[in-house]
This record gives C-alpha cells, sequence and structure tokens, in this order.
C-alpha cells in the first residue's frame, strides 16, 4: 500500500491547484471578454478591459476582488438583496461554474491606481481620512478602517478592498445601503454605518479611498 506522507499530499495538493487555477481563470477571462452562449454579455463593456471599471459611469473596478466576497455579490444579484438593473439580468445568464470562473480570473487580476482620475479638494480628503481612520464617535459612526483594513486593502473574504476603488462608485454603494436598494451585508453592518453618513462624509469617504495605493505599496519611499 502506497504511503500518502504530508509532504507527498501538500504537493500533490500545490499540483492540482496550479493546474485547476489556471484553467479556471481561463475560462472566466473567455467569458469576461467574450460572454457566454447563453447570452450573458462581456463584462468587458463596463467593468474594462483589464477589470479596471469605468468610474464616469460609475462601473467599479473587479480586480483583485476577493474571490468569496465576488460570488456572493453575484448571488445578492440574483436574490435581489442587492437591487441592480443592469447586474441583474446578467447574472441570470450565468451558470454557477460560469460564477466560479469569473471569480477565479478576475481575483487574479492586478489593480491599477486612480491616478489622474479627478483630483479631489484637500479639504474633503483631510476630512474623509478622519472618518476611514477614527471614525465619528459622537454620531455613532466606528472607523472604517477597523473592517476594511487600515490601509483599506480588505481583510478576508467578509470586508471587501475599498482603497483605489472609484470614488462615484464608493458614493453610490453607500446611498444604495441608506435607501435599502443594496441590504446583502451581513448583521447590516453597511445599512447602519451609512444611515448615519451625511452627504458630505459620503463624498469626503469616497474621495479619500479613492486617492489610496490600490496594491500594497513598494515604490512610494520615504522623502527624507
Ligand atoms: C452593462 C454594464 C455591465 C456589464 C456588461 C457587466 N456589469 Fe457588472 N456591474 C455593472 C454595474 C453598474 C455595477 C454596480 C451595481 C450596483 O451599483 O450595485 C456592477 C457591479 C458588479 C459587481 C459587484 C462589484 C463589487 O465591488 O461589489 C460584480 C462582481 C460584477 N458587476 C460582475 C460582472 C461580471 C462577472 C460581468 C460579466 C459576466 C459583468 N459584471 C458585466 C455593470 C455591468
Ligand atoms: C463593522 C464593519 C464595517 C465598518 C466599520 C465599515 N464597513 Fe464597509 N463593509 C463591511 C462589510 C461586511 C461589507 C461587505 C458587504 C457585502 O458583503 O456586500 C462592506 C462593504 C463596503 C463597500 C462596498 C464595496 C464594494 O466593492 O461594493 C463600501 C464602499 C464600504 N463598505 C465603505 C465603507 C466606509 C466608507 C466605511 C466607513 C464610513 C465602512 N465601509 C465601514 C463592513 C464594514
Amino acid at each position: 500500500m502506497i504511503q500518502l506522507q504530508p509532504r507527498h499530499a501538500m504537493a500533490l495538493f500545490t499540483a492540482l491547484t496550479l493546474t485547476v487555477v489556471p484553467a479556471l481563470a481561463q475560462t472566466g477571462e473567455k467569458i469576461a471578454k467574450a460572454g457566454n452562449a447563453a447570452g450573458a454579455p462581456a463584462c468587458v463593456t463596463c467593468h474594462g478591459a483589464s477589470g479596471q471599471g469605468l468610474p464616469t459611469a460609475g462601473f467599479p473596478r473587479l480586480a483583485g476582488l476577493n474571490a468569496a466576497y465576488f460570488l456572493r455579490q453575484l448571488q445578492s444579484f440574483h436574490d435581489a438583496t442587492r437591487v441592480n438593473p443592469i447586474m441583474a439580468p446578467i447574472v441570470q445568464q450565468l451558470s454557477a461554474a460560469d460564477r466560479q470562473a469569473l471569480a477565479a480570473y478576475y481575483a487574479g487580476l492586478a489593480v491599477t491606481n486612480n491616478d489622474g482620475e479627478s483630483p479631489a479638494d484637500p479639504k474633503s480628503l483631510i476630512a474623509g481620512e478622519a472618518l476611514a481612520q477614527r471614525g465619528d464617535w459622537n454620531n455613532g459612526v466606528p472607523a472604517c478602517a477597523q473592517c476594511h483594513g487600515r490601509k483599506g486593502l480588505g481583510v478576508g473574504a467578509a470586508f471587501p478592498q475599498i482603497a483605489g476603488q472609484h470614488p462615484t462608485y464608493i458614493v453610490s454603494q453607500l446611498q444604495a445601503w441608506r435607501t435599502g436598494m443594496r441590504k446583502n451585508d451581513p448583521l447590516g453592518l453597511m445599512h447602519g454605518i451609512a444611515l448615519k453618513l451625511s452627504a458630505a462624509d459620503i463624498d469626503a469617504v469616497a474621495a479619500y479611498y479613492g486617492s489610496l495605493d490600490a496594491a500594497p505599496s513598494t515604490k512610494r519611499s520615504v522623502k527624507p
């Protein structure tokens, strides 16, 4: 009988994931670029050739999103806990396997910064940073950083990355939680927070997160 040593099992596992994940991502790439036979449109039309979104239209960046978060959002469009007239018909045309493949593909794409996108007013950035990093306790608003990470890069599958996302999209989501168009968040965490934010708070915090590095930065060194 063949004894499977832990290191052999590990090697087998690595070999499997190395072949399965790229195959999944390749299928995802095909659907993203050309749609599928069931009639789903190419995602690139709206989300950009490399998944960076389209800020003027409010289409979010998908590159680098955690795969489990991504799948949950597709499911939410499907069960209408996230109401969106554009994405709702699209998800109907995606099979479970298509969704997995798309999630794997987008999770593997590199994220780029919003350089050059409508520069924010410095006062707004300062107010946004204060809210993001310290919250507004008089008003019962916790710091966004507590859940989304110190740099907004996200934490695990539950708390998505918001650093480098387009401000137009961040604003639209906070408004969607206020109005109840989006109510898929665990424990209503974002709904409760969004209700306590003013329009100025929303603009400021969106501008701040839009201005942050979208990936852990190695290139910006501290100047002497
Ligand atoms: C016609 C434009 C359009 C096309 C085509 C499109 N999307 Fe979208 N997508 C949107 C819009 C608009 C939103 C924001 C919805 C909202 O405000 O809730 C969105 C949001 C999403 C989100 C949520 C992102 C987040 O950060 O929560 C995912 C995931 C997504 N789309 C995946 C896809 C996939 C996969 C495809 C291709 C099969 C696709 N989309 C095709 C317009 C589009
Ligand atoms: C108590 C934890 C918590 C705090 C604090 C928090 N968030 Fe969230 N946020 C979440 C969770 C959980 C989700 C994912 C909801 C889902 O699964 O759809 C989320 C999602 C989001 C999204 C949607 C991202 C996307 O890709 O669609 C935005 C934008 C956002 N949060 C902004 C903020 C801002 C701005 C603040 C601070 C004012 C904040 N959050 C504070 C838990 C939190």
